[in-house]
């Protein structure tokens, strides 16, 4: 693997990947989910390190804490479309986890879901996170990851948002997408990033009970405490520390945890052209992002 190269995007049947995450389509689409694997999805940088450790602390931080302390949190919940040349492919590390549930994430849109998953009926946790911060953040993960395409100046990057030419395609479609399939899939609990920053145990609670879980309140303080984003940062098992394709003098993969930082980065005339946008990409009026809390 050589983190120089970074990879091109390309069309992939409508949307713009990478190969790292077509290479092993076929068995990908084939991949045979468990009726009691659970799925995270999300579009990138929309938190899914966060809720993946939150789950992980739910169902085996009593039983296996050790986990905690030994095996970095892409290992617990494997990124199932992942395929890098010299690594285990995400779906070998999936079928080779011991645990139950399986704890399994994905970037992919709804449609390029593995049909198995519908079939036995999977729990599916979705987090979504306001376009504006999700921009930046995915920004700056571009800036320091060799196996993403590079992500130019600020600039064209806004403008590749705005276009969906950005690995895992449009922000809109994911989002919204999902958001459809929730109607028709009973056992999709769709979440926000900013209702996780602003009310972590009522998150949590909310997560549970979607789970069928009630763990007692003294372990809802540890978790909903353990994952807030300062321990979380520094937690080596957590923070991608022991990745070397990332490079943290460029920016750290826990980088901010905040809602508004985008207006740190967005110019007043690319918040109205952005906003003007949105309105025409955004049309329904059940899904509302915020943009600061
Ligand atoms: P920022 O770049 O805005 O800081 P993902 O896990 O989907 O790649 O998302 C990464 C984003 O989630 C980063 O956003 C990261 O800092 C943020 N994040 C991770 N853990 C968090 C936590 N415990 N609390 C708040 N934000 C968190």
């Amino acid at each position: 693997m050589d983190s120089n190269t970074r990879p091109e995007l390309y069309d992939f049947q409508g949307i713009s990947m990478t190969h790292y995450f077509t290479d092993n389509w076929e068995n990908i689409q084939n991949f045979q989910a468990r009726s009691d694997d659970i799925l995270i999805a999300t579009y990138p940088k929309a938190g899914t390190t966060w809720i993946s450790y939150i789950l992980d602390l739910l169902y085996f931080g009593q039983t296996s804490p050790e986990r905690q302390t030994s095996i970095p949190i892409y290992d617990r919940v494997p990124f199932l479309e992942m395929t890098i040349p010299g690594l285990t492919s995400g779906k070998d590390l999936v079928d080779q986890l011991p645990t139950t549930p399986r704890l399994i994430k994905t970037h992919l849109p709804v449609q390029f879901v593995p049909k198995s998953f519908w079939e036995r009926n999977c729990r599916v946790v979705y987090v979504g996170r306001n376009a504006k911060d999700n921009m930046v953040s995915f920004f700056h993960f571009d800036r320091m990851n060799g196996l993403q395409p590079e992500a130019g100046d600020w600039n064209s990057y806004f403008q590749r948002f705005l276009e969906g030419k950005l690995v895992f395609g449009s922000w809109y479609d994911h989002v919204n997408n999902w958001w459809k399939k929730k109607q028709t899939y009973s056992k999709l609990h769709y979440m926000f990033y900013e209702d996780l920053i602003e009310d972590t145990g009522q998150e949590i609670d909310k997560l549970c009970s979607f789970l069928g879980m009630s763990p007692s309140a003294e372990e809802k303080k540890n978790i909903t405490s353990g994952v807030q984003f300062d321990n979380m940062k520094k937690d080596k098992m957590a923070n991608y520390s022991t990745l070397p394709v990332f490079d943290f003098k460029i920016s750290p993969f826990m980088r901010k945890g905040k809602v508004g930082d985008w207006k740190n980065h967005f110019t007043v005339t690319q918040n109205e052209a952005f906003d003007e946008d949105y309105k025409n990409k955004m049309k329904d009026p059940t899904l509302q992002f915020r943009t600061e809390i």
